[in-house]
């Protein structure tokens, strides 16, 4: 693994050998003879068991001539990378010693039947408070490739994510040729102010949120920023002739990105830790949430030259502004080692992105992603449905409480919602309420599955965009089938809108422009080989349609990746019921979950 500056790798301890094999076996054996029918028993867990800790802990970082405490795993900003292989147990102790309520959310992580491990505030678990500490346990199943894990309460994952390093089991290898060095490519947003102060504000006031000042590869803004220092910069240093493979992840908390580097392309192989169709590209599309594993092949250069990359942002948000700026980072080929002063790199030609609004690319784009499909990944899209939902996405409002003013939409405030419902968060977690049947109190089960007013959702807008409130969550029959078409709405201006789902990956089975037609666009599904993910951007003015089975128990958030949405309310909950064997259910929680 190469090291990007502001990395290192947190020591492992790697505690227990892999469970002796004639045992394992014979459980294996007569689990699948018991349960053919479950796609986990061929999964089954025979891999180690891998310690970390986590300190979370405050840390003085500097970026562009402002210094400022922020929260941190262990001192480290981005947080060290976890590395683990596809059936590996990983046993995370969390320690918080910081003020904030901290809850750490491993993104992508399947979490079967370790619900409890998942992390978002209020949902699956109350924040760690300071002085106490949570462990996260929990195996990888069939994942192989790149996620995160980033902080899941208010905006404190601004500076608390990092890596997820998935390999392939012992003595099994990439679909693909083996990459010389692998690099996490990671982008984050930057403030110079407290992310806490710019949520508060925002919620306050009722306006969209100051925006970032810079945009960041593995936490450094680059030579395109006022006062960035020369080390400020990402350099991926590469020899000639080789293949990198790059661990893409967007941990920006408001933004999609464009990404490129001059004379250079890509082949995509994976997306959210699924294996894809391999395709070329010169320019990568992702929005907060996403990750991608991309191959980058350098060239028969044998001086030392340099390329630049870039990012920008994607937006055609009509409400409000948004961080405009370029973040780029040197391809560096026979690297001497010597500073490279901004000057030197501005002379460099900047890679060509598409246009801040182009949408095309952005459907294009997402009609590139196709499940590699094979014998061994095979694609197991439901190709019959029992649930089925239409949920509309998309900004509303609030009206402006009295003897206030407020900044928002025409004297009102922000807000957001699914199927015109801003989803309050409990303030115990809806997990625990499952569990200990102490539901009514704490969260309903009407959530709509359809909207209740209908109106020409890209088009325009009802007179009455204000939105209702609650706590209500989807009940799911286990092991379902669930068709769910998420319709953006162009209320306050048409946005993509990255939603996220827990707990599971959803096939992408469609996408189009416009109001989606229940009656001509299902035809044109793909049930053959659609990309599996665990984020998909819902185009802007447009719609998207997955499917997945309710395989999972417990409660699972789904909600729109921009941060500043989620905290409007556009977010809701499944609650995926108990099946009737015993490795249906979900399993106590653990004796050290945090109390409300
Ligand atoms: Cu990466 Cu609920 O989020």
């Amino acid at each position: 693994m190469s090291k990007p500056s502001s990395y290192s790798l947190l020591k492992t301890i790697n505690m227990g050998v892999p469970s002796s094999f004639l045992p394992a076996f014979f459980f294996l054996s007569c689990f699948i003879c018991l349960y053919p029918d479950l796609a986990i028993a061929k999964h089954a867990a025979t891999g180690i068991t891998r310690h970390y800790k986590f300190n979370i802990r405050l840390q003085n970082v500097t970026r562009l001539c402002s210094t400022k405490s922020v929260i941190t795993v262990n001192g480290k900003f981005p947080g060290p990378r976890i590395i683990a292989r596809e059936g590996d147990r990983l046993v995370i102790k969390v320690v918080n010693h910081v003020p904030n309520n901290i809850s750490i959310h491993w993104h992508g992580i399947r979490q079967l039947r370790s619900g409890w491990a998942d992390g978002p505030a209020y949902i699956t678990q109350c924040p760690i408070q300071i002085g106490q500490s949570y462990v996260y346990n929990f195996t990888i199943i069939g994942q192989t490739g790149t996620l995160w894990y980033h902080a899941h309460v208010s905006w404190v994952r601004a500076t608390l994510y990092g890596p997820i390093v998935i390999l392939p089991r012992r003595n099994t290898s990439y679909p693909f040729v083996k990459p010389y060095k692998e690099v996490p490519i990671i982008f984050g947003e930057w403030w110079n102010s407290d992310t806490e102060a710019v949520i508060k504000q925002a919620l306050q006031t009722g306006a969209g949120p100051n925006n970032s000042d810079a945009y960041t590869i593995n936490g450094l803004p680059g030579p395109l920023y006022n006062c960035s220092s020369p080390k400020e910069t990402f350099r991926l240093k590469v020899k000639p002739r080789k293949t990198y493979l790059l661990r893409i992840i967007n941990a920006a908390l408001n933004d999609e990105l464009f990404f490129k580097i001059t004379n250079h392309t890509f082949t995509v192989v994976d997306a959210d830790a699924s294996y894809v169709k391999p395709f070329e590209t010169d320019t990568i599309f992702i929005t907060p949430g996403q990750t991608s594993n991309v191959l980058l092949k350098t060239k028969n250069l044998t001086s030392n030259t340099k390329f630049l990359m870039a990012a920008r942002p994607y937006s055609t948000a009509a409400s409000g502004t948004f961080d405009n700026t370029t973040v780029a980072g040197v391809l560096e080929y026979n690297s001497n080692n010597m500073l490279i002063s901004n000057a030197s790199l501005k002379g460099l030609a900047l890679p060509p992105l598409p246009a801040i609004n182009a949408t095309s690319y952005v459907a294009n784009w997402t009609n590139k992603f196709h499940s590699l499909g094979n014998s061994q990944f095979p694609v197991n899209v439901p190709q019959t449905v029992e649930n089925r939902y239409f949920f509309t996405v998309g900004l509303g409002n609030d009206p402006c409480p009295k003897n206030q003013t407020c900044q928002g939409p025409n004297g009102t405030k922000f807000s957001a919602s699914v199927n015109n419902v801003s989803f309050t968060l409990p303030t115990t977690a809806l997990l625990q309420a499952r569990y200990f049947g102490k539901t009514d109190q704490v969260f309903s089960t009407n959530f709509p599955s359809f909207p209740l007013n209908r109106f020409n959702y890209t088009g325009t807008p009802p007179n009455n965009t204000m939105v209702s409130h609650g706590t209500k969550v989807v009940v799911l029959p286990y092991n379902t089938t669930v068709e769910l078409v998420m319709q953006g709405t162009g209320i306050f201006g048409a946005e993509n809108h990255p939603l996220h789902l827990h707990g599971f990956n959803f096939y992408v089975v469609g996408q189009g422009t416009g109001n989606f037609n229940a009656t001509t666009d299902p035809a044109k599904f793909n049930l053959v080989d659609p990309v599996e993910r665990n984020t998909v951007g819902v185009p802007s003015g447009g719609w998207v349609a997955v499917r997945f089975r309710a395989d999972n128990p417990g409660v699972w958030f789904m909600h729109c990746h921009i941060e500043i949405h989620l905290s409007w309310g556009l977010r809701m909950a499944w609650a995926v019921m108990d099946g009737k064997l015993p490795n249906q259910k979900l399993p106590p929680p653990p004796s050290d979950l945090p109390k409300c």
